[in-house]
């Protein structure tokens, strides 16, 4: 389509790295962001007056933009795409029956269960004294129902851990009065896979591995994500082949059974355990920082792509994942996860050289320069032929980047499971 419009929900990392890609669609669409970052209106065009979604959509309607892709998955609770389909807008992202597979945590093990998706034993409890009972071993996983940006998961290895997870989730209710699970401890390789949905089809887009805790050597606290590695070379064809047959593919057929059509990504958070890979998670949007990755292995029409997939017609024609290995290095601000630092400002953006640099947590200054805002900060991504090119390149050009306290780790895509 010539003169394509779209619109990106989000402000972080994520929808930085969608606007990019979209942007450099050759379809090139003016592309649009609500609400949007000072680093992504560096690309994409602000709305405005618009401070919730039906304001969004009147937005919508009156820029006649073509489609609406939703980044975030708070916005597709809050029931976006439901709006948009309720008005004739094209939106990619699924309503909030198919967006509760995130939303729900109790919601999507029921789904797997029904389904026979395989993923770990769970118990879901109310209060603390039920689940105090139902913890039987250590270490144990304590997940909090509901949306909770990614704070919400304990894994406890011994008791006081786990005591002190319940106590702020029923003493302190520092998430809501939400149910608790309590999952068998799944052990083995994470892997994130990621799938373009359009009702009863699905197109798995290239896999990715998120770095998860903060620490080198996948030590300290787990955090949103310090940094992925993708590549379609990153899990053997087999592999991938089992997890398309035992969990992709009766995943969207479930949806279709439960009559639940589901339009938009859908991220499985998989556990390679020794039997088999198995679901952690549902997510209905793409990962974070998975995404930023994956993004700039695209070669093609990611914008063309999307009008279609949104009314319902996956084409893999529109584009192809380059057959390259990409590096993402996250950098986060003092205190992170547990806290955040802002206003520090970031040096040496104009330094780097080949990488990719998407902004999740920063603002302008009153200088005009970019400082911290937030948890994660930046995302620095590079590419290479070979793992360990595109390693030292994401790590030669982060190398250029700081600000005052910046965290990272040093062995993103260099630790790795094969
Ligand atoms: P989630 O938000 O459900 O993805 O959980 C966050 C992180 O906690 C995951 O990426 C895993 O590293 C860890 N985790 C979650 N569930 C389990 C489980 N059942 N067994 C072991 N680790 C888990
Ligand atoms: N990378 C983990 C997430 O997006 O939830």
């Amino acid at each position: 389509m010539s003169d394509m419009k779209v619109i990106v929900v989000g402000k972080g990392g994520r929808e930085h790295a969608i606007v990019r890609a979209l942007k450099e669609s050759p379809s090139v669409p003016q592309v649009y962001a609500w609400p949007g970052s000072d680093a992504i209106f560096e690309l994409a065009q602000p709305t405005t007056d618009v401070t919730c979604i039906p304001e969004l959509l009147n937005y919508i309607k009156s820029e006649k933009i073509h489609l609406c892709v939703a980044g975030e998955e708070s916005y597709l609770m809050e029931g976006l795409s439901d709006a948009c389909e309720a008005t004739g807008i094209p939106c990619w992202g699924p309503k909030r029956a198919g967006a509760m597979l995130e939303g729900s945590k109790e919601f999507a093990k029921e789904f797997m269960v029904r389904h026979n998706i395989p993923t770990g034993g769970y118990a879901s409890v109310s209060n603390i004294d039920d689940a105090r009972g139902a913890i039987t071993s250590y270490p144990c996983v304590l997940k909090y129902d509901g949306l909770a940006a990614g704070k919400g998961v304990a894994v406890c290895p011994d008791q006081t851990s786990a005591e002190s997870f319940l106590k702020e989730v029923f003493e302190d209710a520092r998430f809501g009065d939400g149910n608790l699970l309590i999952e068998e401890y799944l052990e083995g390789p994470e892997v994130s896979i990621f799938a373009m949905v359009a009702d009863a089809s699905y197109q798995i887009l290239c896999p990715a591995r998120d770095y998860k805790r903060l620490e080198d050597g996948d030590g300290g606290p787990n955090t949103g994500g310090m940094g992925a590695v993708a590549s379609p070379k990153l899990l053997d064809a087999d592999l991938l082949a089992q997890i398309e047959k035992t969990i992709v593919r009766p995943t969207v057929d479930g949806l279709q059974k439960d009559k639940n059509p589901y339009r938009g990504f859908l991220y499985f958070g998989l556990m390679l355990t020794t039997a088999g890979p198995k679901v952690i998670e549902y997510n209905c949007r793409f990962g974070d920082p998975e995404c930023q990755a994956v993004m700039p292995l695209i070669e093609g029409d990611l914008a063309g792509y999307l009008l279609k997939a949104a009314s319902g017609v996956l084409d893999p024609s529109y584009f192809t994942f380059q057959d390259l290995w990409s590096v993402c290095v996250i950098l986060a601000s003092a205190g992170y996860p547990a806290s955040s630092r802002s206003g520090d400002v970031i040096r040496g953006l104009d330094a780097v050289k080949e990488a990719r640099v998407y902004h999740s947590g920063t603002k302008r200054g009153d200088s005009g320069s970019f400082e911290t805002n937030g948890g994660r900060v930046l995302a620095v991504v590079a590419q290479g032929t070979d793992r360990e090119s595109a390693v030292e390149r994401a790590f030669a050009d982060a190398a250029n980047v700081d600000f005052e306290g910046a965290l990272r780790r040093s062995d993103i895509g260099r630790l790795h499971f094969n």
